[in-house]
């Protein structure tokens, strides 16, 4: 076990994920929920939050980015099945994906060749989804490619086609968009029926979909961002905590940090706090973030280092070496959301948590 002395902790509620996977079960149903875990569960900890749902039978299965997550599932003890939503380059890694039991991305005919080559070599059947193109622009191929891969594979014996699904790029923002990539991809699905496709698992939908657009439900659903708390009407799980290590009194014209990216207008006090960009407490929250201390909030002052933050905690009373400091989520009343983390750095809230650096220690709460 390695030794944690640093107080700069990410805590992760299991309750919140618990009660929001729940939730997208019951509303995703009869559709079966695949638990987006991509990313290290977006900075939260994909190995801990899968046993989590695996345990309670709270998603069918688990999808990740690539080949090396989907082990790190596997070595973390995980059975159910895993869909890597990547696509693979280089092929060698199509062998160990199979080794592993990992279903796999199939989005060019190349890749739908390398893959049953790579099966036949193993004497091991893949398992696969074909990825369609609708409009998100990322990876996937064309309604006709995709007959022609599903006919390749299915001809092969060495590939089991379990799936087809696709992905909406603004299902948060434009309906209508949303609605013309769906009906792109009903068009396939009616098309590979007709080639006597059966028992495909057609999946569309991210989380804003899946609460918000009932027929893209499909067969399943593939949700991260609600899982985690970060959509309107579920429980954030992630806080970033740590403590102050250092407090002083400055006089008014003393300058904060590098560049004197501070310059303090009055007497203050001021604390330092163990957390910097490297552990991704990003550098645009400089002179901009609240942090809570004493339960007030208090402002980031002059540029966020590497290692060490300062904060202005005047009005904190008490505030004192060893006090704790919320960089993320509540304390007492009153809570800093990565929703405002993400405004301030012109950013998402995917970004602001899954960029919470490795050098952090998740700890989880029951
Ligand atoms: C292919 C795919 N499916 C599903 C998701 C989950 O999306 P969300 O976190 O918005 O639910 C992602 C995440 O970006 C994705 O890339």
């Amino acid at each position: 076990m390695a030794i944690n002395l640093r107080p700069t902790i990410a805590e992760v509620r299991l309750s919140a994920v618990r009660k929001n996977l729940q939730k997208l079960k019951k509303t995703a149903a009869p559709a079966r929920v695949l638990f987006v875990v991509k990313a290290n569960a977006y900075g939260h900890g994909a190995a801990a939050l899968a046993r989590l749902a695996e345990r309670e039978g709270l998603a069918w299965g688990f999808g990740v980015s690539s080949v090396e997550e989907g082990l790190a599932l596997r070595a973390g003890g995980i059975i159910s099945p895993v869909l890597v939503l990547g696509s693979l380059y280089p092929f060698e890694s199509f062998v160990e994906a199979i080794n592993a039991d990992l279903m796999v991305t199939i989005a060019s005919l190349d890749a739908a060749r390398q893959v049953i080559e790579a099966a036949r070599r193993l004497g091991k059947k893949a398992v696969c989804h074909i990825k369609l193109e609708t409009g998100m622009g990322r990876i996937g191929a064309r309604k006709p490619s995709v007959l022609k891969i599903y006919d390749e594979l299915s001809a092969s014996g060495a590939v089991a086609v379990a799936g087809m699904y696709t992905h909406f790029s603004s299902a948060d923002t434009d309906p209508r968009y949303t609605a013309q990539q769906l009906g792109f991809f009903s068009e396939t699905a009616a098309a590979l029926r007709e080639r006597g496709a059966k028992n495909l698992t057609l999946h569309a939908a991210n989380s804003a979909a899946a609460v918000t657009v009932p027929e893209s439900r499909l067969d399943m659903v593939r949700c991260g961002i609600a899982a985690y708390g970060l959509a309107d009407g579920f429980e954030p799980a992630l806080a970033l905590k740590t403590r102050v290590v250092f407090i002083k009194n400055v006089r008014e014209g003393a300058f904060i940090s590098y560049n004197k990216s501070f310059c303090a207008d009055r007497p203050l006090k001021i604390a330092t706090l163990p957390v910097g960009y490297a552990d991704g407490y990003l550098r645009r929250f400089s002179n901009r973030a609240d942090v809570l201390i004493g339960g007030l909030r208090c402002r980031v002052l002059g540029n966020v280092t590497m290692d060490m933050t300062m904060v202005d905690v005047t009005a904190v009373k008490d505030a004192a070496v060893g006090s704790e400091a919320v960089l993320l989520g509540r304390q007492g009343r009153e809570e800093v959301t990565a929703q405002e983390l993400a405004a301030l750095a012109d950013t998402i809230t995917y970004e602001v948590v899954t960029l919470i650096s490795g050098r952090v220690p998740r700890v989880y709460l029951e």
